[in-house]
């Protein structure tokens, strides 16, 4: 059965929801599935904007066939070829062989890599600033390099101001229904998830991001609808999104808070991280999250780091090493690029405590513009009584660097 949604006018929605994929890219789960969007335009000429993972082709096929009917399919734009939306474009040839591909030069040179028998067909290569014109419809196109990979372009239609943002502005999450962000509360239940997938996809490429605001920027007043390849449709309150891609790409904090990660085998450097959360909330912090190096994925890990200020790092120390998770977690905030947040240390070992001079360097030297606390709360083992006033500095001297 066909699932289709209108959008404006003469575009519509022909993506599809995926539940059973249980990690996006392999690595990230997505407890709540995840949607491909792809778009129909029923201009004069009509045009299909990406395609769908392949799981999912047989959805957007019944989608496309259902909308243009006795119609043919005269143009596939293709923002972004990933295999999450570009797995489908040898289907639509197969389907559709008169149809026009327009993608960026870099993009036909990864389909033939990824072994998309594309030659023989009509390839249109298209570079920043080019038009085209479907009747009704101009568009624009826009180079979007890394974002998320360095073939990638936006669209962006002047006659209706749809912008065709491809990884740009996605989520996690499956639609189910709910094309537009308006139609969800998307500030209680989809912003953790819009956050995870752009920390963690597109982290690290944040001067990318912020060069696409910039040029985006230029014609704001002119966006309507923001169009992505994931998550929800924005015909509302665009600022409000953007504003979050601006300070994630920025590497600034949303929130003023502390994130305690910890590793503990038994529990007692997780009794350390649980007494700190107690006093810092004591002191009226309250804004406190801790988690779990070993139960938590990375991913979430990840997420709340781009959220928070403050992060405190609780780890054992392990055959003279941090703990291989925490380290993990610590190299993940290399390779996504975070930055600007102040860090606080916990150290635990029971006959060579090392996990905090070894933190404390990676902090130094591996991450870029963070500051590290002086006050290092050191453990034998287990936190006593005599430790209280450690404790309490370090309670303090973070709660100081909040105001
Ligand atoms: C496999 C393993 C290796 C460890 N290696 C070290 C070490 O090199 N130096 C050290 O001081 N403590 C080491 N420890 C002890 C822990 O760092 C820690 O002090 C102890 O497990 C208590 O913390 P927890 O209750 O939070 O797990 C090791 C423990 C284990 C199980
Ligand atoms: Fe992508
Ligand atoms: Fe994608």
């Amino acid at each position: 059965m066909y699932c289709v949604r209108n959008v404006t006018e003469d575009l519509y929605w022909v993506g599809a929801n995926d539940h059973r994929l249980h990690l996006f890219e392999n690595i990230h789960p997505i407890p709540r599935g995840v949607s491909y969007n792809a778009y129909l335009l029923l201009d004069e000429k009509t045009v299909l904007f990406d395609t769908v993972d392949w799981s999912a082709c047989r959805q957007l096929l019944e989608n496309v066939e259902h909308l243009l009917g006795e119609r043919p399919l005269d143009y596939l734009v293709i923002n972004h070829m990933e295999p999450d939306h570009g797995a489908s474009i040898e289907e639509i040839l197969l389907r559709w062989p008169q149809v026009k591909v327009i993608s960026t030069e870099k993009s036909f040179l990864f389909m033939r890599q990824f072994g998309f028998q594309i030659d023989g067909h009509a390839l249109i290569e298209v570079k920043e600033g080019d038009t085209q014109t479907f009747g009704k419809h101009t568009v624009t196109f826009v180079a979007a390099p890394m974002v998320h990979w360095p073939e990638a372009m936006v669209t962006f239609d002047t006659t209706n101001g749809v912008l065709f943002s491809a990884d740009a502005f996605g989520s996690f999450g499956a639609l189910d229904g709910k094309l537009f962000a308006d139609e969800v509360n998307f500030d209680r239940d989809w912003i953790d998830d819009a956050r995870r997938y752009l920390t963690n996809i597109v982290g690290k490429y944040g001067p990318h991001i912020q060069l696409l605001l910039k040029k985006a920027g230029t014609i704001l007043d002119q966006i309507k609808y923001i169009c992505p390849l994931h998550g929800p449709v924005w015909r509302k309150d665009l600022g409000y999104f953007i504003d979050k891609y601006d300070k994630w790409s920025r590497y600034e904090p949303e929130e003023k808070g502390v994130m305690i990660a910890y590793a503990s085998m038994y529990g007692n450097t997780e009794a350390a991280a649980q007494a700190l959360a107690a006093k810092l909330c004591e002191k009226g912090v309250t804004n406190v999250w801790v988690y779990d190096v070993s139960n938590t994925h990375v991913s979430y890990l990840v997420s709340e780091s781009f959220r928070l200020s403050h992060i405190v790092l609780a780890s054992v120390t392990y055959n003279l090493g941090i703990y291989p998770v925490m380290h993990d977690y610590l190299m993940h905030l290399k390779g996504l690029n975070l930055q600007n947040r102040t860090f606080a240390l916990i150290e635990n070992g029971s006959w060579a405590p090392k996990s905090g001079d070894l933190m404390q360097k990676f902090v130094d030297e591996e991450l870029k513009n963070m500051t590290v606390l002086n006050d290092r709360l050191s453990i034998a083992s287990s936190l006593h009584a005599d430790k209280a006033a450690e404790l309490e500095s370090l309670a303090d001297s973070i709660v100081e660097s909040m105001q």
